[in-house]
């Protein structure tokens, strides 16, 4: 097994990518990617309906350019992976039939990938890949979560958001700012060249029944509320909005907490190795920040390549990859596999078994 063709389907990107396993390293062969986004920006956030009809219309042409980018074709290959969770229904139907289908008519296997666990993954096709055991901040558009890997691909989730992802966050309050969807790039441009500690703002912890903090735990509901305040205030003296201001004094309390809790759990957790993956993780003060306070505590940080932290397929290859190779446990998935709009990370292993869970 040395070369598969990997899709991902989940949400508002179409993707396809070829993967190779080569000397024990992963090398994306190809990667392209049709983003929806502006399209369903037009409406205020994703459409479904939309979404599965994209996915059906692009995955023809990317799987095509794919293939041809890496001067290959479908016979060349050893298997076929695509995202099945979690996800919008009818958008991952979009990648997994058409998965299913190619592996079914070529007679080559198919691998149902977790889409979290393809974010983790992408770390991997980093120059230099982690070895577990380490602790991954997973930062995306609807998560935000500290999960502890070991070896054999097991997985222990140690830190959540009670409420918004930090991506939904910078998405909600990049809309309250009258900034573009979506809202993280956004803001980060416009940040650049603010001032960071012009507004004190709240960095959102959560209380335990009995008293205290849980210490590894986010809310960032507080903060988009004093984000609102902020901008209403303005709005009623009249005043144009301070928006360099605004973006770089959120996005570094953001930051701030993102980094301090991570860290914390780290340190806590006597791991000495911290990997960053999804699409808040291309933030670049988040990127330097964690880099340079994980140094000062003696912890070494992986950060995904920028070009595979939102969403792509080439880590969608990057975690089939692991399954088959990494993980004595696991094999194929069964081409009876459907989607499922949710499945616990922690529950991964069926899916890559012959007996489907869904
Ligand atoms: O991982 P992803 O592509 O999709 C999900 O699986 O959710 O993440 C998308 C999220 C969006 O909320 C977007 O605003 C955020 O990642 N994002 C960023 C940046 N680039 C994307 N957030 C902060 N800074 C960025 N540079
Ligand atoms: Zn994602």
């Amino acid at each position: 097994m040395s070369k598969l063709l990997a899709l991902e389907t989940s949400c508002d990107e179409s993707a396809a990518a070829v993967v190779e396993l080569r000397e024990g390293r992963l090398h994306v062969l190809a990667h392209r990617i049709a983003s929806q986004i502006e399209e369903h920006a037009q409406w205020g956030g994703v459409v479904p309906e939309i979404a599965s009809r994209r996915h059906v219309e692009a995955l023809p042409h990317l799987i095509d350019q794919a293939l041809d980018d890496a001067q290959l074709s479908i016979p060349d290959l050893d298997a076929v992976a695509s995202t099945v969770t979690p996800g919008l229904v009818g958008a991952l139907m979009a990648g997994s039939i058409t998965g299913r289908t190619l592996a079914a008519l070529h007679d080559r296997p198919f691998v149902g990938v977790h889409h979290l666990e393809a974010h983790l993954a992408s770390v991997h096709l980093a120059d230099e890949s982690p070895e577990p055991p380490y602790l991954v901040l997973l930062v995306s558009g609807g998560h935000t979560e500290l999960i502890r890997v070991d070896g054999d691909c097991s997985m222990e989730r140690l830190g959540r958001s009670h409420d918004d992802a930090a991506g939904e966050a910078f998405d909600k309050v990049a809309r309250l700012m009258g900034l573009s969807y979506p809202g993280g790039p956004a803001i980060q441009d416009v940040a650049v060249n603010g001032d960071s500690t012009r507004f004190s703002l709240p960095q959102g912890r959560v209380s335990k029944p009995g008293g205290g903090f849980y210490p590894y735990d986010f809310s960032f509901s507080g903060l988009k509320t004093a984000m609102l305040r902020q901008v209403e205030a303005c709005k009623r003296a009249e005043e144009p909005l301070p928006l360099a201001d605004l973006a770089a004094s959120f996005e570094q309390v953001v930051v701030d907490v993102l980094v301090q809790r991570s860290l914390r759990c780290c340190v806590d957790q006597s791991l000495s190795t911290l990997v960053m993956v999804g699409g808040v993780a291309a933030n670049q003060r988040l990127r330097r920040c964690m880099h340079a306070q994980g140094s000062q505590q003696g912890v070494a940080v992986h950060l995904a390549p920028l070009a595979y932290c939102t969403d792509n397929a080439a880590m969608v290859g990057a975690a089939a990859f692991q399954r088959l190779h990494w993980s004595a446990m696991c094999g194929f998935s069964s081409l009876q596999l459907g989607v499922s709009a949710r499945w616990p990370l922690e529950n991964c292993a069926p899916l890559y078994q012959s007996n489907p869970p869904f």
